[in-house]
């Protein structure tokens, strides 16, 4: 059996209305990256990060899907022939909405939360606030389940595994800038694995690519996936 082994970025989303990262009118362009999205910054202001988060949140919760990823979950269903398996960078949960029952979400997720006491992660509802008490331990310290610069991506063991077995990558709205996931392609590729991006413009990582589809990942990507064999 085939193994299909895609990632997605900020720019599947980009069409369902979600700022991306890096684009001009991006999401940071109003906060410093440092202040909102490191660990420095959450050990300076945790307030100020959850603030960013609760503005966040809604705007993720509120989003629907897009024609990309529909034509994932759409693949998925329909070609149980394949080994799917599916890595996103986004936090939002437009994958889940449209289907997809098993996304490794490796930049974690909007909806959860993790205590850094005793590393119990659990699904928020609404507004967190830095004096919340966990759940689990009581303690008052609680993070966005988010990976901020300075972290570990999550299942990296499980990421590096499935990379080394595909037979097929596909990247899909992601600029290549931040790893280890813009690294992806380079070790897809030097285990055998043909690779294909689709984004709107060319990546940082462009070099690695067999293939490359530029244009909206909403209007690429559907044919690709029906015809792909
Ligand atoms: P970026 O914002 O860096 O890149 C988004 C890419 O999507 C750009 O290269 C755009 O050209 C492309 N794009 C925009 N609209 C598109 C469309 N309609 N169809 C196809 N492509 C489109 O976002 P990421 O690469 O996902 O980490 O950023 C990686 C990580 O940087 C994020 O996960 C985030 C940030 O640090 C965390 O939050 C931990
Ligand atoms: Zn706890």
């Amino acid at each position: 059996m085939k193994n299909i082994f895609i990632l997605t970025g900020a720019g599947i989303s980009a069409e369902s209305g979600l700022k991306t990262f890096r684009d001009s009118d991006g999401l940071w362009e109003n906060y410093r990256v440092e202040d909102v999205a490191s660990i420095e910054g959450f050990e300076k202001n945790p307030k100020l990060v959850h603030e960013f988060y609760n503005m966040l949140r809604p705007m993720l919760e509120k989003a629907e899907p897009n024609a990309a990823h529909f034509a994932i979950s759409d693949f998925e269903r329909h070609r149980p022939d394949l080994n799917v398996f599916l890595v996103t960078q986004n936090v939002d949960l437009l994958h889940e909405k449209a289907g997809s029952k098993n996304v490794w979400h490796m930049h974690g997720r909007i909806d959860e939360c993790v205590c850094l006491k005793c590393s119990h992660i659990f699904k928020t509802l609404g507004d967190v606030d830095f004096q919340m008490p966990c759940p689990k331990c009581g303690a008052k310290n609680l993070k966005p389940n988010i990976i901020f610069f300075g972290e570990m991506p999550m299942f990296m063991e499980k990421i590096n595994q499935q990379l080394a077995g595909c037979d097929v990558f596909v990247a899909v709205g992601t600029s290549g800038v931040v790893y280890p996931a813009a690294g992806f392609v380079q070790v897809a590729k030097y285990y055998g694995a043909k690779t294909y991006l689709f984004n709107l413009e060319s990546a940082r990582n462009n070099f690695y690519f067999d293939h490359q589809i530029t244009g909206k990942a909403s209007e690429t990507l559907p044919d690709f996936l029906k015809n792909l064999s």
